[in-house]
């Protein structure tokens, strides 16, 4: 299997470059998230990829810490809030198993498109619960399938998949019902407070979750 750091430094350049896949699925997702937002909040988003969700974010908290296992998606992210002067938001490489920051715990810790993409949800989950404080939420959103109306194109990834990631071209990706990855999240000491459904041609909760006392 290929590495995920390398994988996702060869994508950054492209990735940064790609336009938003469905405009109003991603606007809804930011306005939801921001609802659960407050302004005195310090908020961690994990597998934040070139930022773009972060600089639409970080206005609505009080500091935001973005994090990457992509050391290349990291570096286009810093570059982006330099040149947006975007002074509350800092980006770090950093592998969600390796975020450390016990001892000021955060408010919020987000990951969106990336719970899919870990090889152990478990330990990243346990993670990310020791960060939050007590009542901290855990907002996600994460790709787990193809539903009865999904395009072609995509059928035809699912397929290739397994030769893709043969062959380095596309990385690890575990795929869990909607029912399962709820219950790995409970399962962490969180209570589910909401699942809504942005996307509609696939299965992509989008799930906030409160980390229980
Ligand atoms: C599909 S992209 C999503 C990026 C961004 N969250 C978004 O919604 O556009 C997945 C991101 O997760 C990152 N990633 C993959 N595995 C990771 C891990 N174990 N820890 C932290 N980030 C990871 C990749 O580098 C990539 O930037």
């Amino acid at each position: 299997m290929v590495d995920s750091g390398k994988f996702w430094d060869a994508q950054a350049e492209k990735y940064a470059k790609q336009p938003i896949a469905n405009e109003a699925a991603y606007a809804a997702t930011l306005d939801r998230t921001r609802y659960y937002l407050e302004e005195d909040q310090r908020v961690l988003e994990v597998g934040c990829g070139t930022g773009t969700t972060a600089l639409h974010l970080c206005d609505s908290v009080h500091e935001y810490v973005g994090s990457d296992i992509s050391q290349g998606m990291i570096r286009i992210a810093s570059e982006k809030a330099f040149e947006r002067g975007a002074s509350n938001v800092a980006f770090k490489a950093a592998a969600v198993g390796e975020i450390a920051n016990k001892n000021t715990p955060f408010d919020a810790v987000l990951g969106f498109n990336l719970l899919h993409l870990l090889p152990s949800l478990d330990d990243d989950l346990k993670r990310i619960a020791s960060v939050l404080k007590p009542g901290g939420l855990f907002i996600s959103k994460t790709f787990c399938g193809l539903g009865p109306k999904a395009p072609l194109k995509w059928r035809l990834m699912k397929l290739a998949l397994p030769i893709m990631q043969m062959l380095g071209k596309a990385p690890y990706v575990r795929l869990r019902k909607e029912s399962e990855l709820r219950g790995q999240i409970e399962s962490h000491g969180f209570e589910v407070l909401e699942i809504r459904h942005f996307v509609t041609e696939l299965s992509v909760p989008f799930i906030v979750a409160r980390k229980l006392a």
